[in-house]
């Protein structure tokens, strides 16, 4: 039965005979409410004066589809793919019905186009450059801060575990993706971290996700640092929560937040390094203003873990704040520790609450084996050498130096340039000249502070980083082109 064809006083004019309209459930370019139509069409609001029902015809690559007309309402859209104001090649009578034609589209993601249109011209076009295996490229890109993600200790690491366990954990934590190595990851990260228990998630991202939404929901108060990770941001979107964004590092406006609450629960977190410009979160103030108003304080120690604290335990070890029992701290593996996935640290009864209501720990399939063993592997590589976040800092500072930045804290230094067509320029010019940097754009970044974003490593060499030095002044400088 076609619904069209049922409302109106003729057999359906389609070629191929639709089950119902699909229009009403399309995103509609017009904002006005779509009714249920009472009466004659004339009675309706956006048809006063009784016009005929039309309907609109876009032929598309697969044919005909009559998926503009809205039978409740007898509006008439354009399709959701096609253009705003659509070039009409002719009107038909059909009895009571005016069918429009329009030009062919391709379908209903001709939108892309215009939206990558958009960003071509904002400068702001990302692309995928794989990079080969082995390339003549000083690193100052990457988060691979210990030089951990091709060291030959850790990659045995990942193969044990491959051979020992598989390639994938097969499933859920909860069914048969825990394995006795994952217990023995969570068990080392958090004695090393200092924290009473762990949790590994399949990546940081998901241990953001899962952290903050657990430890949140309805009726609870999330304040979060504007300089927060994305995600972390997306966290606070899934929660559920009333968030508050506090301009970056402003403790002030953390605290009056919390006290203006009426929320029993509130969780304030923020990046302890962050991570688009190496700054340090002022964690001491952060908890003692938590501690006065009875909240958590979540720090995500993705980029302080490994570089910041006595052997790269992180900022919440330096600050003496990891164990506290209102402090959760969570780590990516994939940046220090040279693997994938992520994880919580906090008290047992955090880590049990996660398990149990964490929804990305709970279907999301466990981390896999070798990222796993690879992350075990690195972890203990930094425990017996606490040097190596040293190394790191001190070629920051090299960098830093080279590149007219303030003295960093952390491995990232921040050189803001402006638009994103002078930091893609700039970067672009390094790696000419044999050093790859990050560049940082909108939505990464605010707009106007467009940026390199250049890593310390610490397997850099005394000559690489006189060679990364030499690179950067002279570009910055303007001096090569
Ligand atoms: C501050 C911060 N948190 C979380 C993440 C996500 O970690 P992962 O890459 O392990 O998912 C990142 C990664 O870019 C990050 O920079």
């Amino acid at each position: 039965m076609c619904l069209v064809a049922n409302m109106l006083p003729l057999g359906c004019p389609l070629p191929r005979c639709q089950e119902k309209c699909a229009a009403h459930i399309h995103p509609r370019r017009s904002n006005a409410p779509c009714r249920p139509l009472a009466g004659d069409p004339g009675d309706h609001p956006q048809n006063p004066r009784g016009d005929p029902a039309q309907l609109v015809i876009a032929t598309t690559a697969h044919g005909v589809t009559p998926s503009t007309f809205c039978y409740h309402c007898y509006s008439v859209y354009t399709p959701a793919c096609g253009p705003a104001n659509p070039v009409v090649l002719g009107r038909e009578r059909l009895g009571s019905l005016v069918v429009t034609v329009l030009p062919q589209t391709t379908g209903a993601l001709d939108w892309l186009d215009e939206a990558a249109a958009v960003r071509r011209t904002a400068g702001l076009r990302r692309v995928l450059r794989p990079r080969p295996a082995f390339e003549p490229v000083i690193d100052l890109a990457s988060n691979d801060y210990l030089g951990l993600a091709r060291d030959l200790r850790v990659a045995q690491g990942a193969m044990r575990a491959a051979r020992t366990w598989g390639t994938g954990s097969t499933g859920s934590r909860l069914v048969t993706g825990s394995t006795e190595l994952h217990s023995q990851l969570e068990d080392e990260l958090a004695a090393f971290c200092g924290a009473a228990a762990a949790l590994v998630f399949s990546s940081g991202y998901t241990a953001n996700l899962g952290a903050v939404t657990a430890l949140s929901g309805r009726g609870a108060l999330v304040v979060s640092d504007a300089a927060s990770h994305a995600s972390l941001v997306d966290a606070c979107r899934l929660s559920r929560a009333r968030v508050v964004v506090i301009p970056h590092a402003d403790v002030a406006a953390v605290d009056a937040a919390l006290a203006a609450r009426s929320e029993p629960r509130a969780l304030v977190i923020t990046d302890s390094v962050i991570s688009v410009s190496g700054e340090l979160a002022p964690l001491a103030e952060l908890h003692a203003v938590c501690r006065q108003h009875g909240a958590v304080l979540l720090a995500d120690e993705a980029h302080g873990l490994g570089v910041r604290g006595t052997g790269g335990r992180g900022l919440l070890a330096e600050y003496g704040l990891i164990g506290e029992p209102d402090v959760v701290a969570t780590v990516s593996l994939s940046k220090s520790l040279g693997s994938q996935g992520g994880a919580v640290l906090g008290s047992r009864a955090v880590i049990d609450h996660l398990v149990n209501t964490a929804r990305s720990f709970v279907f999301d399939t466990g981390l896999a084996p070798p990222a796993a063993g690879g992350a075990l592997a690195a972890l203990r590589v930094l425990r017996a050498e606490p040097a190596l976040p040293g190394r790191v800092l001190d070629a920051a500072t090299a960098i830093a130096t080279a590149a007219g930045a303030p003295r960093p804290r952390s491995a990232v230094v921040s050189v803001i340039l402006g638009t994103p067509q002078r930091a893609v320029d700039m970067a672009t010019e390094c790696l000419r000249h044999g050093v790859r940097v990050g560049c940082l754009r909108p939505p990464s970044v605010p707009a106007g502070t467009s940026r390199l974003r250049l890593t310390a490593h610490a397997a850099l060499t005394d000559l690489e980083l006189a060679q990364a030095a030499q690179v950067l002044a002279a570009v910055l400088a303007g001096a090569v082109r």
